[in-house]
């Protein structure tokens, strides 16, 4: 099986953080506004600066260029994370506050023992010894060569290549290519790999990820309402496609059999024709607010992408911390609650899987949590 779909695109891994989030399911009954709930994973928003212009990025309509504070990164620590993502909102190397720097901030949560990942547009460089810090890292390529990079983002595709040179030389072991696929590319897919391992063999891996709007999950984002960008999934175009790619994987079975391996191994090109084999959501709570937060560059908390990207509620603000609100917050999201979120009918069908997860293994067993009998 491809390390991209057992390791680095698994959502089952939201089951490692169950302890926190049964911890912070009693918070929510309790109304405890003493403790600090504990949040496992935190992407973080550095900066709402970019230098590209991607035509279907989530956070184009976010033209305030605001950037995190220092200051922040402590306030962070109090929810005793175990994994931080630096991503955007913007671009997370051009990030800086005072006198730190993306450099910086690896190290701030290094030194503290907790695991970074970096999602970047591979704009600047990073120190040697920030690669090596990294557990893993993601460059958004979304292309393969100059002509296709520019037609889609306006920008150097050079500079991506050499922003990945220098993390192949770093100790860094997990090395991505994020590369979102809809109806203007599906038929490139097996030659941009290709091309891609043809520069940096098995030491990268390819995350392929449907560009939103996707026809086969109806997404209640009005972000997404009138791109041009889009992922048919359900039309006949598509299933052509998919043919094409299928006979091409098939041949370079008998024609490259190493590449014929590295698409296998380091890809997850096999889900892209597989297609969409989702359950439908049925979660009756919001798992995921209690185990992984987005904090935007303005400092707001929110429980998913949706929500940063949608103007919701925020669970509160990471400049201002108030327990009493956080907890109120949480409980609200958790629980579903009128003036949080709608559930099932407003959640992104990738996150909503998520919640499905844990709601199937112990999602009874939860709801039941606040009994006091303890026989069995
Ligand atoms: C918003 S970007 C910020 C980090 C960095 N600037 C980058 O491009 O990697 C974070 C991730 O969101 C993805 N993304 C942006 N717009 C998207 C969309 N419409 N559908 C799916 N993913 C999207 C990007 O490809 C990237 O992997
Ligand atoms: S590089 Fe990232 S943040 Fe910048 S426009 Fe593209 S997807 Fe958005
Ligand atoms: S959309 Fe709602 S249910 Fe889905 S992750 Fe966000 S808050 Fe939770």
């Amino acid at each position: 099986m491809s390390i991209v779909h057992s390791k680095l695109r698994n959502r089952k891994k939201i089951l490692h953080s169950l302890p926190e989030i049964i911890k912070n399911i009693k918070l929510t009954y309790r109304q405890d506004e003493t403790t600090i709930p504990e949040i496992n994973v935190i992407e973080l928003h550095l900066t709402d600066r970019c230098d590209l212009h991607c035509n279907y990025c989530s956070y184009k309509n976010h033209i305030d260029a605001e950037t995190l504070s220092e200051k922040s990164l402590y306030n962070i620590m109090l929810f005793k994370p175990k994994a931080i993502v630096l991503a955007g909102g913007g671009e997370p190397t051009l990030f800086r506050d005072s006198h730190m720097d993306i450099n910086g901030v690896i190290d701030f949560f290094y030194k503290r023992d907790i695991s970074v990942g970096l999602i970047t547009n591979g704009s600047k460089k990073l120190k040697k010894e920030s690669y090596d810090k990294l557990k893993w890292l993601r460059v958004s390529l979304d292309a393969s060569n100059q002509s296709e990079f520019f037609a889609l983002k306006k920008g150097k595709f050079s500079t991506r290549l050499d922003f990945l040179r220098s993390a192949c030389e770093s100790e860094c072991k997990y090395i991505g290519v994020g590369y979102l696929y809809g109806d203007h590319n599906i038929r490139t897919l097996y030659d941009a790999c290709y091309e891609l391992y043809n520069i940096f063999s098995s030491r990268i891996n390819i995350q392929f990820r449907a560009v939103c709007n996707i026809q086969s999950c109806t997404c209640p984002s009005s972000n997404y309402a009138n791109e041009r960008f889009r992922t048919s999934d359900l039309d006949v175009f598509w299933k052509d496609e998919i043919k094409y790619l299928k006979s091409k994987l098939c041949e370079s079975k008998y024609e490259n059999y190493d590449y014929h391996n590295f698409i296998l191994n380091n890809t997850n090109l096999c889900d892209v024709l597989d297609g969409n084999k989702s359950n439908s959501l049925n979660f009756e709570h919001c798992f995921t607010a209690l185990s992984r937060w987005v904090i935007r560059a303005n400092g707001n908390i929110y429980p998913c992408v949706m929500k940063a990207t949608n103007k919701a509620r925020p669970i509160c603000n990471i400049m201002n911390l108030n327990l009493q609100e956080i907890n109120n917050n949480l409980s609200g999201y958790y629980n579903l609650s009128a003036g949080y979120c709608n559930g099932v009918n407003s959640c992104c069908r990738l996150v909503g899987e998520v919640n499905n997860i844990v709601m199937d293994s112990v999602g009874g067993v939860l709801d039941n949590l606040d009994s006091n009998d303890y026989f069995y």
